[in-house]
């Protein structure tokens, strides 16, 4: 009888558990219609990051999540360079601030203290390339923050390291193929900053009655 009671009194704690872990995923996503509306809303654009690294199984899922965007005709006409190494950062930065002399600060600065850097390239023998590569980019800043995992695109990087020759000891290291152009960046990290989302336009959007 003592057994049954006590069976009794755990499964009782149990389900107590369960729905309380439900009503408050329920409020917690209340404001949104779900899980996936909620993620793309909450994205902001982060620039101040704790030091700490993401760990390499949660960006294997990210860029794995990245590799599975839409793109035409599945040509995936992109290849991407996660740089997790805080070595290798310090080494582009050092390349980075050699090249820009007492600009130094303010290209080094490009990358917005991001621990970890994602660096896409695109296939110039197809047109739509930078669309795949900015799908690319939305699907891992999406899976990040789906993952607790902060981001933000930067297309500066691109300016600092394409126009300017001493730079080109970057693009070497990261090794992109023949035929490919640096085009983009997305940062990575944990977030030490909570933005306000930016105001949209929506008269940018029209139905065509
Ligand atoms: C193609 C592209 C390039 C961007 N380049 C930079 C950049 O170089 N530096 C930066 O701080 N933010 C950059 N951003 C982030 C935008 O400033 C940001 O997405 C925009 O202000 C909207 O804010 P939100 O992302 O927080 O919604 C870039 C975004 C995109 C899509």
């Amino acid at each position: 009888m003592k057994k049954i009671k006590l069976l009794l009194a755990v499964v009782c704690v149990v389900a107590l558990a369960a729905c309380c872990t439900k009503t408050e995923k329920t409020e917690e996503t209340m404001k949104y219609e779900n899980e996936t509306i909620e993620t793309i809303m909450e994205r902001r654009s982060i620039r101040k990051y704790k030091p700490e690294t993401v760990a390499r199984e949660t960006l294997e899922k990210i860029m794995e999540c990245g590799i599975n965007a839409p793109n035409g005709q599945n040509k995936q006409s992109w290849e991407v360079r996660v740089v997790d190494n805080p070595v290798v950062m310090d080494e582009i930065k050092a390349v980075m601030a050699e090249a820009y002399g007492d600009k130094a600060e303010m290209a080094v600065g490009c990358f917005r203290g991001a621990p970890v850097m994602v660096f896409i390239a695109r296939d110039l023998n197809y047109d739509f390339s930078a669309y795949d590569c900015g799908l690319l980019a939305e699907n891992i800043m999406l899976s990040a923050q789906s993952l607790g995992v902060g981001s933000i695109c930067l297309g500066s990087p691109v300016r600092f390291i394409n126009d300017n020759p001493a730079c080109a000891p970057i693009l070497e290291r990261l090794g992109f193929s023949e035929g490919y152009e640096f085009c983009l960046c997305v940062g990575l990290g944990y977030a030490d900053e909570a933005p306000e989302a930016k105001p949209r336009m929506k008269e940018k959007v029209k139905f065509v009655e």
